[in-house]
């Protein structure tokens, strides 16, 4: 296992793992382009933690693929809570069949 930047790499089914797409206490935000290009080099799959961005990022406030104006579909899994920005509870994992299963 590697880490790096906030990113968990695992060997052999390599996962990218990013536990804070934005940053509750500083605001920073992860430049997903960068991660996206790293995963799909290295054949990776992305995991992104979407607790303190969904519904708070991006122009339609839709999280960090907004907010960068990336594909959604080139993110693995996405997870997110609803008991920030939404203000309820529960939350979600999203993400392709495969993975899923
Ligand atoms: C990065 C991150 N992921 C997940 C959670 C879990 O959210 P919840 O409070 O809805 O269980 C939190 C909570 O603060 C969080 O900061």
């Amino acid at each position: 296992m590697l880490v790096q930047n906030n990113c968990v790499i695992h060997v052999p089914f390599m996962w990218l793992v990013h536990r804070m797409c934005c940053y509750s206490m500083e605001g920073s935000i992860v430049r997903l382009p960068d991660l996206i290009r790293l995963k799909k080099k290295y054949k990776a799959y992305l995991y992104l933690d979407e607790a303190h961005s969904i519904g708070a990022t991006g122009p339609r406030g839709r999280g960090i693929c907004d907010h960068w104006d990336c594909d959604p579909k080139d993110v693995d899994i996405l997870m997110g809570t609803f008991t920030k920005s939404f203000a309820s509870a529960g939350g979600y994992i999203a993400g392709n069949k495969v993975c899923m299963l």
